[in-house]
């Protein structure tokens, strides 16, 4: 007998109960019996010992649904060493809770932060198998994680979208794209979309620049642009600040986002009007693409026989189209950014794309 602990945890993406059904798929399809204890929003829910019990029945159906079964929630790893405000060790309640139900592993379905958490509860001497979540495909140790794919389309549609009003109207538009830190999203939608101006966190912009490519376009007869902004995109000189001096400034900052800034900045320079489209929590809602369910459904599979295999302290990811397991430890803590010199942003700016840079 097997007793596995699941959690979805952070903020949601497409495919997390196609993953998910694939692990449980896995594991009910061997020779193993198996429970499945499926903790709610979270790592709130083993905190705290908010579970359900589950069984293969509950992951039928749900192959195309957006969202999660289990809920989620964000908690931080930054405090998840302190008291809760009942004075609660959540490291130690996590533990109780995993060793009360005599749990052999627990698999979190997780981002960035979740990673922290999980190595975490490795080190404590829990047994962990993760898999990775999130639109934003900055997970270290995996060359794509699932969820970014379907809001890669989603953010594409919207672009599309924002192209055809565009054009009518000879409009300059933003459209901003989340992505956290990272501009993968804005990068793959960007070029998909025909955007004609992509900004990245990891490439700082000159809005001079972003300006004078606007202008020589307008030159060139096109009578509107498309910018696609990271929600993380960031000028050269604001890059130049301390974290906390860069901190201190957003929150003084008149501007709901960066676009919106950068909006300002180039009707001022252009004398033009410049409209922002925010397409926001769009991006990681609704039905997972075919390449997601497939994507989610293999690694939930393979996460399962590292479990029946009894190889914990991994997360299943894929490196060059194989997947792999990537020792936790490896994971946690770093972040996966585009590198300004791949091949994929030179093709881009050979085609014209202006950076900004
Ligand atoms: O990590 C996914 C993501 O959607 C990011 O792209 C975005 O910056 C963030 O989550 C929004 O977080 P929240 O759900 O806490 O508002």
């Amino acid at each position: 007998m097997k007793k596995i602990g699941m959690l979805t945890s952070g903020g949601d993406c497409q495919a997390l109960n196609a993953a998910m059904r694939g692990l449980v798929k896995c594991l009910t399809n061997s020779s193993e019996d198996v429970e499945i204890y499926g903790f709610l929003e979270g790592y709130r829910g083993l905190i705290y010992g908010d579970y359900r019990m589950l069984s293969g029945r509950d992951f039928s159906g749900i192959l195309t649904k957006g969202g999660t079964i289990l809920g989620s929630s964000r908690t931080p790893f930054k405090t998840i060493k302190e008291p809760d405000e009942n004075g609660i060790n959540k490291v130690e309640a996590m533990k109780d809770n995993y060793k009360k139900l005599g749990l052999d592993c627990l698999a979190v379905l997780g981002g960035n932060g979740s990673h922290k958490t999980a190595n975490l509860l490795r080190e404590e001497g829990l047994n962990i198998v993760t898999l990775p979540k999130t639109i934003d495909n900055d997970l270290y140790g995996t060359d794509m994680t699932f969820g970014f794919q379907s809001a890669v389309n989603i953010a594409t549609e919207a672009i599309d979208c924002i192209h055809t009003t565009a054009a009518s109207h000879g409009r300059v538009f933003i459209v901003e794209i989340m992505g956290h830190k990272t501009g993968w999203l804005a990068l793959n939608a960007g070029i998909a979309g025909g955007a004609d101006i992509i900004l990245l966190p990891e490439i700082p912009y000159d809005i001079k620049k972003v300006a004078k490519a606007i202008e020589v376009r307008h030159e060139k007869g096109s009578k509107f642009t498309i910018l696609a902004v990271a929600e993380g995109a960031i000028s050269k000189e604001k890059a130049l600040l301390t974290k906390k001096e860069l901190k201190e400034q957003m929150k003084a900052s008149k501007y709901p986002s960066v676009s919106y800034e950068i909006a300002d900045e180039l009707s001022e320079l252009l004398k033009l009007d410049v409209r922002v489209a925010v397409p926001g929590y769009t991006q990681r809602g609704g039905s997972p693409c075919p390449y997601d369910r497939v994507f989610a459904s293999r690694l939930g599979s393979e996460a399962g026989k590292l479990i029946l295999e009894g190889q914990y302290g991994f997360m299943v990811g894929i490196k060059n189209r194989e997947i792999v397991k990537v020792p936790l430890e490896e994971v946690a803590g770093r972040l996966k950014t585009v590198d300004p010199q791949a091949s994929i942003i030179k093709e881009a700016k050979m085609m014209g794309i202006s950076f900004g840079d």
